[in-house]
């Protein structure tokens, strides 16, 4: 879609729909363009018909009766005015009004974004919920699925805003962008997205950066070499080869930091031969959700050179059940040298995570940050729309609920309770890798991988098993499927954290 700026009126662009955000509580017939006087009146009594007072997020389609200018008005709800914008709410208006758009068959919106309220993070805001609701995944429809929008014009009020808005428009394309190849990767399904098809996936974002981005790949040979045992043990019952994938973002000169993203990278998980019952398995083509979200934020990289170093680490490998696979109470020794019984088969993440942390940690990272659809268990403290957070470091816990509030993504801080380390103990290993208990699983899956950071490195893990896929529609903005969670969150870190000159507040 093509997204653009300029300063005019929205009759000009030549646009089927206007799209009119209405603030609740004000005059509606006052904010009402296109519609001509004596039409006002009964344009008003069909909204009241169907309720709509301006609330976030109804919906009102209203003809234009204006020759010249669009076909209708849609006209959608903002909520309570607030002072200085409510990002949230315009981010909600733009999937609102593509969603409706496009289900009325039309292809070109425009935006009248003259109001006071519309400053540049709201205009932001906007365009992000637009290209976010364009999203369609259809390559294996055979008809070609749904239509996407063709344009979206914005109009501002003033020409200085014109060439701001369009800087801020060229960045909000690349993070939905870096957003939209984190949600096709999830939403392809596991007998495509493979190990390999992940690297191939990560080649291709180095590919565009012309040198920014460096990929390597370790295969299952070169990963036994370095001591991967705990990756391996989850790969081995698998027939498809699993692969572990690095990436190297340098930054422009003046970057002082080094970030290192970890994600999980676990194609399908079955189980293993603690085999997931057939609903839980519905969906575990999402499990490699974390890697995607990295792959995401090293697109968007490739495009805005942020001054900041970042690495990448996926381990990417199906969970299968077979002959060769890992047993519960098998014994296994990780990169770190700690030995884990296994005494679930189907608790895999955190063990393939364990190995890529501590490979990571040897460029000795400012900040490592691991991303994983973890738990259920997190699904069940958080629901589908909240991640978890949990964190060695007070001030690095902040800046990231800070960021994914910034970026419109929910996030709750957990805490990593040090005297459920107790329930991690093995009779034979150092550690197990399931509790003794089943409550609380997200902790103890949290105080697990906190077994493999050195306790001065601030690290934080993100347990995206909620929001990563959508079973249904999250909000406006997002479909059902992969959602790209974490990949604006991370951005939006990744800018602060540049932007500063690195440290953080004390810990
Ligand atoms: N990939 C799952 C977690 C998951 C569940 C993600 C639902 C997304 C939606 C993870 O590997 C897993 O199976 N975890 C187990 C851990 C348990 C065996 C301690 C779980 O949550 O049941
Ligand atoms: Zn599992
Ligand atoms: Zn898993």
């Amino acid at each position: 879609m093509r997204i653009s700026v300029g300063k005019g009126h929205v009759a000009q662009s030549g646009a089927e729909v206007s799209v009119l955000p209405v603030f609740e509580g004000k005059d509606f017939l006052a904010q009402l363009p296109f519609v001509l006087p004596l039409a006002k009146k009964r344009a008003e009594r069909f909204a009241q018909a169907q309720d709509f007072s301006g609330k976030a997020g109804q919906v009102v389609v209203l003809p234009s009766s204006d020759e010249e200018g669009p076909d209708v008005v849609v006209c959608v709800g903002m909520g309570e005015r607030q002072r200085g914008g409510d990002t949230h709410a315009a981010r909600e208006m733009g999937g609102h009004a593509v969603q409706r758009a496009r289900a009325l068959g039309f292809r070109t919106i425009a935006l009248d974004a003259t109001g006071k309220e519309w400053n540049i993070p709201m205009i932001e805001a906007f365009a992000e919920g637009v290209l976010l609701a364009d999203y369609a995944f259809s390559v294996y429809k055979q008809k070609n699925g749904e239509k996407c929008l063709a344009s979206c014009d914005i109009f501002v009020r003033d020409r200085s805003l014109v060439a701001p808005v369009r800087k801020v428009l060229e960045n909000v394309e690349a993070v939905i962008g870096g957003v939209t190849i984190a949600r096709d990767l999830v939403n392809i399904p596991a007998h495509d997205m493979t190990p390999e098809r992940l690297s191939e996936a990560a080649m291709e974002i180095a590919k565009a950066s012309r040198g920014d981005i460096v990929v390597r790949t370790l295969d299952k040979e070169a990963c036994a070499k370095e001591g991967m045992g705990a990756f391996l043990a989850v790969a081995q019952g698998a027939e498809r080869p699993p692969l572990f994938i690095e990436l190297a973002y340098t930054a422009p000169r003046g970057a002082k930091e080094t970030v290192a993203l970890v994600g999980k990278g676990v194609t399908f998980d079955s189980g293993g031969l603690s085999l997931k019952p057939a609903d839980g398995m519905m969906t575990m083509k999402c499990d490699m959700a974390g890697a995607a979200a990295v792959l995401g934020v090293f697109a968007i990289l490739a495009k805005l050179r942020p001054k900041i170093h970042v690495r990448g680490y996926i381990a990417a490998t199906e969970n299968m059940p077979s002959g060769g696979a890992i047993r519960p109470g098998d014994v296994v020794k990780t990169l770190a040298g700690t030995t884990v019984e296994i005494l679930n088969t189907d608790a895999e993440g955190r063990l393939t995570l364990a190995d890529a942390m501590t490979y990571a940690l040897r460029e000795k990272p400012d900040v490592l940050l691991d991303l994983a659809t973890l738990t259920g268990a997190c699904m069940v403290a958080l629901g589908e729309e909240i991640a978890g957070l949990m964190s060695n470091h007070r001030g690095l816990a902040k800046q990231l609920l800070t960021s994914a509030q910034t970026a419109g993504e929910k996030l709750w801080e957990l805490p990593l309770e040090p005297r459920y380390k107790e329930t991690l103990k093995s009779d034979i290993a150092d550690l197990r890798n399931i509790a003794t208990t089943r409550y609380g699983g997200s902790l103890t899956a949290g105080l697990f991988l906190e077994a493999f950071v050195p306790p001065e490195t601030p690290w934080a893990h993100l347990d995206i098993a909620g929001p990563a896929f959508a079973e249904k529609p999250l909000g406006a903005c997002l479909g059902k499927g992969g959602t790209g969670y974490g990949v604006r969150t991370l951005w939006q870190f990744l800018q602060d954290r540049s932007g500063k000159s690195g440290a953080f507040s004390k810990r």
